[in-house]
């Protein structure tokens, strides 16, 4: 087990000798009295509200009100720092890769995927920044004015990731940040929390001190007292609606707050009477089902056209139950343990709910396999009322819903209170051309006979209504974590 007894701020590893919280993994090995219990993965620091003011004081005079060492910072000079940051992050993948499997049951070809595309994002960062910092050298003449548009910092950002991506998602919040000369208070997910430990030295020796702080605890505890301070510049949140609302509430002034989220989403895939079924079988499969369907873009609800709803289920139905359980090491594993401990619960009781109401669950093996192991189930035909038609469930349960016009899917996406991607499956390119317009005014993703997504990071990432606020991915995260300034002489 690692036990984690220091945390950065200020430019320094602070030891940490106060209380702590322990990380079991969902993964659970037998223990001697050959019961399944939660292996211990260690522990790390629980601060309080002293420590979270102090590094909220430790980002604030870093940015010294615009004037200091990062904020006026070359950019050519801070790009250095960042790829000294990366070779150093480099080192410790196999120690970060194996916390992710360990704290968050992510399989271990997962967890190395989003190591590996946490970095080729640093890097495409740094491109997208050299690109913006050469547009900011041009000069503009309009109107007998020259004008040279630069983009310059915020001040400080509090950034907070999700733990279905605690290292990818996280950092595509952090990285630009710091990147545009912000100085940031960043807080580890409570799940996923570990594996920020071996990158903190990286971050400490590649920036100026102060730059980077890290918040450990409870988020109930070391949060208020940032957000109250009202010292906040942006606020940069990954997570749920609920908790993005509650944040916000707390700042004194929030018509000063940027605020740039990601939050909850129910995206749903939309099967039409003419769709290659194969096509839908296999997107509508790894949609729904990577990393357990714990991701916000999973598609989290499936309409299907009346008349082939029964040839769908026949062929999708037999995919889903051979996707193999196990341990997030063994080779070919897709469906792992779920971290949140009250989550299968939740999903049982969905489950209940559909089949009191009539529907049943489509595939062999549906359920629970252990304490955290939920074996996927397609659950049909769910309808309106259930939880299952309205809730993002985050596992692996799959609602699948039959239509006999397309304005039932399309009223169904209008009024939503979420509003992140759809998919569309069919082969008359004319029928879906007419749905992409009235679409997008709906969501910020529509994908055509392709699942739900966030990649390639390089295209915006948002969403609509209560699913974001704001734009991240790599150049519009560059864009939303700086302000556009003017230089402007009378020619
Ligand atoms: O949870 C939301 C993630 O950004 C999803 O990313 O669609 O590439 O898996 P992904």
């Amino acid at each position: 087990p690692i036990h984690q007894r220091e945390y950065l701020l200020n430019g320094e590893m602070r030891q940490w000798d106060g209380p702590v919280s322990e990380v079991y993994s969902p993964i659970c090995i037998p223990a001697a009295d050959g019961t399944l219990q939660r292996k211990l993965v260690g522990s790390f620091p629980v601060t309080g509200p002293d420590e979270a003011v102090e590094a909220l004081e430790a980002a604030v005079a870093a940015y010294d009100n615009g004037r200091g060492e990062w904020p006026t910072m070359s950019v050519a000079d801070r790009i250095k720092c960042m790829e000294t940051f990366i070779g150093k992050m480099l080192e410790q993948k196999k120690l970060v890769v194996n916390l992710i499997m360990w704290e968050i049951g992510k399989n271990l070809a997962d967890a190395t995927k989003e190591f590996d595309r946490t970095v080729k994002y640093i890097y495409d960062t740094i491109d997208a920044l050299k690109d913006i910092d050469r547009s900011s050298s041009r000069f503009r003449i309009e109107e007998g004015i020259i004008g040279q548009i630069r983009r310059s910092p915020m001040g400080v950002v509090l950034a907070m990731g999700p733990f279905n991506y605690p290292l990818n998602e996280t950092y595509t919040t952090l990285i630009p940040s710091i990147l545009m000369g912000n100085t940031i208070l960043f807080k580890t997910p409570k799940h996923g929390s570990l594996l920020h430990y071996p990158l903190l030295e990286a971050f400490r020796s590649s920036f100026p001190k102060g730059v980077v702080n890290s918040l450990y605890g409870r988020g109930a505890n070391v949060i208020p007292p940032v957000m109250k301070s009202g010292k906040i510049n942006v606020l940069t949140l990954i997570g749920s609606s609920r908790v993005a609302d509650e944040l916000q509430r707390q700042h004194p002034k929030l018509n000063r707050l940027r605020s740039i989220m990601s939050l909850d989403a129910k995206n749903a895939a939309i099967i039409l009477p003419n769709a290659d079924l194969d096509v839908a079988v296999k997107e509508c499969l790894l949609g729904t089902l990577s990393f357990n369907g714990q991701r916000c873009t999973a598609i989290k609800i499936i309409w299907v056209h009346s008349s082939v709803a029964d040839e769908f289920l026949k062929r999708f139905s037999p995919e889903v139950s051979k996707l193999q359980p196990g341990m997030p090491w063994d080779a070919g594993v897709q469906i792992t343990p779920l971290p949140e401990p009250t989550k299968p619960g939740y999903l049982a009781d969905c489950i209940r709910e559909a089949e009191a109401g009539g529907a049943a669950v489509m595939n062999e093996g549906g359920g629970l396999a252990s304490e955290s192991l939920v074996k996927p189930a397609v659950v049909y035909p769910v309808k309106a009322g259930m939880k299952l038609y309205r809730e993002e469930q985050f596992g692996p349960v799959i609602p699948v819903v039959p239509f006999d016009t397309i304005e039932q899917p399309i009223d169904y996406i209008i009024t939503a209170d979420y509003g992140q991607q759809v998919s569309i499956f069919g082969t008359d390119t004319d029928q879906i051309a007419e749905l992409i317009d009235p679409l997008v005014n709906q969501v910020c993703r529509v994908n055509i006979n392709a699942q739900c997504q966030r990649g390639p990071d390089t295209f915006p990432f948002t969403g609509r209504k209560d699913s974001a606020e704001g734009t991240l991915s790599v150049e519009d995260a560059l864009r939303s974590f700086s302000i556009r300034t003017v230089v402007a002489t009378k020619d």
